[in-house]
């Protein structure tokens, strides 16, 4: 089943660009709960032109009190990321491989290349009882390296799908992350995805049955603009519902 967790970064873009605390990210979150989202997830950088680690504070504290609500923090796996995902204890770390400054994620981890630090963090992560994630791009053969580095889920860096969305190469595209999401499933690892997914191309990529987790944050803000945030997320959530009914039957067939 796919659940929807709303990225809050870009509330807090907004914010930082005046000096008051409007629009107020933990008010922001706690209308998107209101309204059936069932996840928060935030980038803090090390710059904090996005959350800070006080939202990071506020958050947690808040989310803690709150039944079937998923906090997840992503991030580069700095010693001072880890230091605060260690402190705050989200229910899930999805570990991201973009430098310090980087406008945002751009591409997935080369496991093999970092394969020391990965399994370092996701052991510490296991110990502190948080699930780990790794941002991977569609490739069976990196997919094939997590269980080495003992990630509990991965994150399917889908801007490459959403490039290809409406063009001839959508479904040979789409195909790169339905044999990657099996693979995943053969290995026993969990599957969320992110990036760039939107109100026209997240039905289609819903196609594939083992998402577990979609986070979205532009274009859920960006249609907020143009539509109000209540029925952008009724649009995002019956799409989530569709496919997952579907998913249902389709299993009980
Ligand atoms: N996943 C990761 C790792 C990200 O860095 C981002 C953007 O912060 C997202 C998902 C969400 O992407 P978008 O803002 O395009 O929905």
């Amino acid at each position: 089943m796919t659940v929807l967790s709303v990225n809050v970064n870009k509330i807090a873009l907004l914010r930082n660009s005046r000096g008051r605390n409007y629009p107020d990210v933990l008010e922001f979150s706690r209308t998107c709960l209101a309204l059936g989202v069932k996840g928060i997830t935030v980038h803090p950088r090390p710059d904090q032109r996005h959350v800070t680690r006080q939202d990071v504070y506020d958050l947690s504290a808040y989310l803690k009190n709150i039944p079937d609500v998923e906090f997840n923090m992503e991030g580069y796996p700095t010693p001072s990321f880890l230091d605060l995902v260690l402190e705050v204890r989200p229910d899930q770390c999805t570990l991201v491989p973009d430098e310090p400054g980087q406008l945002t994620s751009d591409h997935g981890w080369d496991i093999a290349a970092n394969s020391q630090l990965l399994q370092d963090v996701t052991g510490r992560l296991r110990a502190a009882n948080i699930r780990s994630s790794l941002f991977v791009d569609p490739v069976v053969s990196i997919i094939e390296q997590v269980p080495g580095v003992r990630a509990d889920r991965v994150e399917l860096y889908t801007e490459g799908y959403a490039e290809s969305f409406g063009t001839l190469s959508e479904e040979a595209v789409l195909q790169e992350y339905r044999a990657a999401a099996a693979k995943a499933t053969e290995l026993g690892i969990g599957i969320n995805a992110g990036h760039d997914l939107d109100l026209n191309n997240l039905e289609r990529f819903l196609e594939i049955p083992q998402i577990l987790e979609v986070s979205i944050g532009h274009a859920l803000v960006v249609e907020s603009i143009h539509q109000g945030l209540e029925p952008v997320i009724g649009k995002f959530q019956a799409i989530i519902s569709r496919a997952n009914l579907s998913a249902e039957t389709s299993s009980n067939l």
